[in-house]
């Protein structure tokens, strides 16, 4: 008689890094304790959240979903919360939801095979070094790997609680990043996605004695790897942006020109209440020397709305750059206060009205100027990479410079195709192929 392998339910919330810990989880999961992947929570064995922290509105999500997931679990089913509420909030989780079984934070995931067998077990420490881990592989993109190269942030921007949930910044050694790179394309990957909350800061701190590197040094080895066609980082941070990197940007073809600026603020005073280190003139700099030095690249950024003491003055300053960037992709986002952060102690709060309103105006800035950029893509030929969208019918993909295309003629999965951009549905472009490239 065989037995069935357990199942494993996973649920994530926030930001690519989180995406990276979850395949970690999972890839723990089934090494060392044979469980399988399922997309029905009501089969699983194992539910598991990974949380995100940033802002209220997805720790509000992270307890509704719990309450949902409660009620539709198998009979002895586990729930884990995992991540950076997991991190932040600890054992007060199982106050809010008793039910849950263990609480497991960012900075821990390789206890995710000890948690699982200890009833209410707790694991939130962000000393524990994670760095030179040697997680079991896996990913769930086929052709896009998601690559760690630091961990943590040593930033203490006011607002964000991150350097609270994932603990000091500390830089993984460069050969586990190459072998990891070079196992990912071996494995079918055309694509890596370098992550860490401060990716140019890369080299500053490892766990390790290591050989002096930096981010633009990692970038060129990466892209020594055969068989690697595509590389891209998130985020830098405007502070670190310097022409060396900038260089290298430009100049490697294997670097997809697309580029993560988080801006925040436009405000110079805003900027340094929120102890972001550069002003807006640097930004500025930093931002149009990209738009110079590579023509076809796209820039996109943050931007938070409402910080303490923002004045309409300091907000007509955030227009003020997006009018002189003119991003082509903007998240913006109202300031949430979080408990652990300094901006949480911060008087002069901006009222709920004014910062909505502030929000919107964003947003109608930013669909205008998308409209414009969209506009004039069309007639251009890119370079896009082809995956099956998520309703299994759809090609879409990406072209180098990370404009998303939809509905292809004459092409397939899994291939790089030059295509000509005729129209815009939903946002993406409708490109139709011209050719096969690679
Ligand atoms: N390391 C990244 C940021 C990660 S958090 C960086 O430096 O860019 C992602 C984004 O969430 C931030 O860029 C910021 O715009 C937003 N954010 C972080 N904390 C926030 C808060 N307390 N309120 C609103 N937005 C916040
Ligand atoms: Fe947060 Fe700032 Fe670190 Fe980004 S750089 S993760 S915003 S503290
Ligand atoms: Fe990412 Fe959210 Fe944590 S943005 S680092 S999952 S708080």
């Amino acid at each position: 008689m065989t037995t069935l392998s357990p199942k494993v339910f996973i649920k994530t919330l926030g930001c690519a890094m989180n995406e990276r810990d979850s395949e970690h989880l999972f890839a723990e999961l089934r090494e060392k304790e044979g469980y399988e992947r399922t997309d029905r929570a009501e089969e699983a064995d194992l539910i598991l959240i990974n949380t995100c922290s940033v802002r209220e509105r997805p720790v509000a999500k992270l307890f509704s979903e719990l309450g949902a997931f409660n009620l539709i679990r198998k009979e002895r089913a586990k729930i884990g919360v995992c991540g950076c509420t997991a991190s932040a909030l600890g054992e007060k989780i199982f106050a809010r939801a008793p039910y849950v079984d263990f609480v497991l934070g960012a900075r821990n995931v390789s206890k995710i095979t000890e948690a699982i067998k200890n009833s209410r077990s707790v694991f939130t420490g962000t000393g524990y070094d994670e760095s030179e881990f040697a997680f079991a592989e896996g990913r769930f993109n086929k052709y896009r790997a998601l690559i760690n190269i630091s961990i943590g942030c040593d930033k203490q921007c006011a607002y964000c609680i991150v350097p609270a949930t994932r603990g000091k910044e500390i830089s993984i050694p460069s050969k586990l990043i190459l072998n990891e790179a070079k196992k990912a394309v071996e494995s079918g990957a055309v694509e890596v996605v370098l992550l860490g909350q401060n990716v140019n800061s890369y080299g500053s701190r490892f766990s390790s004695p290591h050989k002096k590197i930096d981010f633009p040094e990692l970038l060129e080895e990466i892209s020594q790897i055969d068989g690697l066609k595509r590389i891209r980082f998130q985020s830098p941070h405007p502070l670190h942006i310097d022409d060396r990197f900038l260089r290298v940007f430009a100049d490697n073809p294997k670097i997809c020109k697309h580029i993560h600026i988080p801006l925040q603020s436009g405000s110079t005073k805003i900027l340094r209440a929120m102890r972001r280190g550069y002003t807006k003139e640097w930004y500025l700099d930093r931002a149009l020397k990209v738009r110079e030095m590579v023509k076809d690249a796209t820039i996109s950024t943050d931007i938070i709305v409402g910080f303490p003491g923002e004045r309409e003055e300091d907000f007509e300053e955030s227009l003020d750059v997006m009018r002189q960037v003119k991003f082509e992709q903007l998240f913006s986002f109202k300031f949430s206060p979080r408990e652990l952060t300094a901006a949480a102690l911060m008087g002069d709060r901006v009222e709920d009205k004014t910062a909505s309103k502030r929000l919107w105006r964003i947003h109608s800035l930013y669909k205008k100027q998308l409209n414009e950029a969209m506009d004039a893509q069309i007639g251009k030929e890119f370079d896009v990479f082809l995956e099956l969208a998520d309703d299994r019918k759809t090609l879409y993909g990406k072209s180098h410079n990370f404009y998303s295309f939809r509905i292809f003629n004459g092409a397939k999965e899994g291939e790089f195709v030059k295509v000509r951009a005729v129209g815009i549905k939903n946002g993406a472009l409708i490109g139709e192929a011209v050719e096969q490239t690679r």
